[in-house]
C-alpha cells in the first residue's frame, strides 16, 4: 500500500481561539516561526506524501497565498542579500504539489473530507487534522502508514487520556493485535465516560481507503448536528479492517488557547536559533 496523498481539513472558524481567529486562518497560527499548518505538512512530507489537499473556507485565502510564489518579496530579499530568508520563503511554497477545495458549508469534519474525493480517487490517503501538532522521532503519519500496510487495513493515530476529557474525542473499542497496535472494531464521537468504550481517543491522524466516501455519503448527521467523521469511520471498520495504531509522540492540541501557549513554549525551547535563549529567559520568570 503506497500512500502519496494527504488531506487537510481546514475550513474550520476556530471558535476557540476567538477573538483572534475572526480575521485570520487558526491554522496560520505561528509556533515559533512557521504557521502551524506547515509543520503538519512537513510531517505528511516526512512520511512519503507528495499531494496534499487543504479543504478550505471562506476567509482562509491567507493559506493558499502562504504556499505560493512571492515574487516581489523574493526578489527583495534576493537583491538585498537575505538569502536565508528567500531559501524559507521559497521552500514553503515548494513544499509538496498543494491542492484546495473549498467546503462551501460546515455540516461537519465527515462532510469536509467528504470533499476529498475527487482528489483520493481510488488508492488511501492520509488525513492530518491540523489542530494536533505532533513531536515525535517517526513521523506520526509514517507510524501509521506502516501499520495500515503490514495489517492492509485503514489506519487512526490514538493515545490514551484520561476518561475526564475523553468527550473531547473519539473513544475506540479495542483488542490487541500487538505492541501498540489493535484491531478496531466499533468507536463513538465525544462519549461522555459512561459511554466510552475505552480511554483510547482517536487523535488527529488517519489512513482511510477511499471506500470511506460511499459511507460518509450515507451518514446522518450525528454529535452536534454534523457529519461526523468518526460516524463514517465506525461503519468502515464494520466492512473492511481497521487498525489503531498507539503512536509514539507527544500530540499537542494547537486548537485552544492553553494547548498553543503549551506548543509554543516547547517548540521554542528545541529550536536551534532561539531554545538556549528562550530557556534563560523562562528560568528567570519561575
Ligand atoms: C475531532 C474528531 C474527534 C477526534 C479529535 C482529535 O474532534 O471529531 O473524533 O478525537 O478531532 O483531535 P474536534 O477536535 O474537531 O472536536
Amino acid at each position: 500500500m503506497k500512500v502519496t496523498k494527504a488531506v487537510i481539513p481546514a475550513a474550520g472558524f476556530g471558535t476557540r481561539m476567538l477573538p483572534w481567529s475572526k480575521s485570520v486562518p487558526k491554522e496560520m497560527l505561528p509556533i515559533v516561526d512557521k504557521p502551524a499548518i506547515q509543520y503538519i505538512i512537513e510531517e505528511a512530507v516526512a512520511s512519503g506524501i507528495e499531494d496534499v489537499l487543504i479543504i478550505t473556507g471562506r476567509g482562509k485565502s491567507a493559506l493558499d497565498d502562504y504556499f505560493d510564489y512571492s515574487p516581489e518579496l523574493e526578489s527583495k530579499l534576493s537583491l538585498s542579500g537575505k538569502l536565508s530568508d528567500l531559501e524559507e520563503v521559497r521552500g514553503s511554497a515548494d513544499i509538496a504539489n498543494i491542492f484546495y477545495v473549498r467546503q462551501k458549508e460546515m455540516k461537519g469534519l465527515g462532510h469536509a473530507i467528504w470533499r476529498a474525493k475527487a482528489f483520493v480517487g481510488n488508492s488511501p490517503f492520509a488525513v492530518l487534522l491540523p489542530d494536533d501538532i505532533m513531536m515525535a522521532d517517526k513521523p506520526v503519519i509514517k507510524q501509521l502508514i506502516e501499520a495500515a500496510e503490514k495489517y492492509n487495513a485503514s489506519a487512526v493515530g490514538t493515545q490514551k487520556v484520561s476518561l475526564d476529557v475523553i468527550s473531547k474525542y473519539s473513544s475506540l473499542k479495542v483488542s490487541a493485535l500487538e505492541d501498540r497496535v489493535f484491531k478496531v472494531s466499533d468507536m463513538n464521537e465525544k462519549p461522555t465516560p459512561a459511554e466510552a468504550f475505552s480511554e483510547y481517543a482517536i487523535l488527529g491522524r488517519y489512513v482511510l481507503t477511499p471506500e470511506i466516501f460511499e459511507l460518509l455519503a450515507n451518514t446522518q448527521p450525528g454529535y452536534g448536528g454534523e457529519i461526523q467523521l468518526t460516524d463514517g469511520l465506525n461503519a468502515l471498520c464494520k466492512q473492511s479492517d481497521m487498525v489503531a495504531v498507539d503512536f509514539e509522540g507527544k500530540r499537542y492540541d494547537a486548537g485552544n488557547l492553553q494547548g498553543y501557549l503549551e506548543t509554543m513554549v516547547d517548540f521554542a525551547l528545541r529550536d536551534s536559533n532561539v531554545g538556549d535563549w528562550f530557556r534563560d529567559f523562562i528560568g528567570g520568570k519561575v
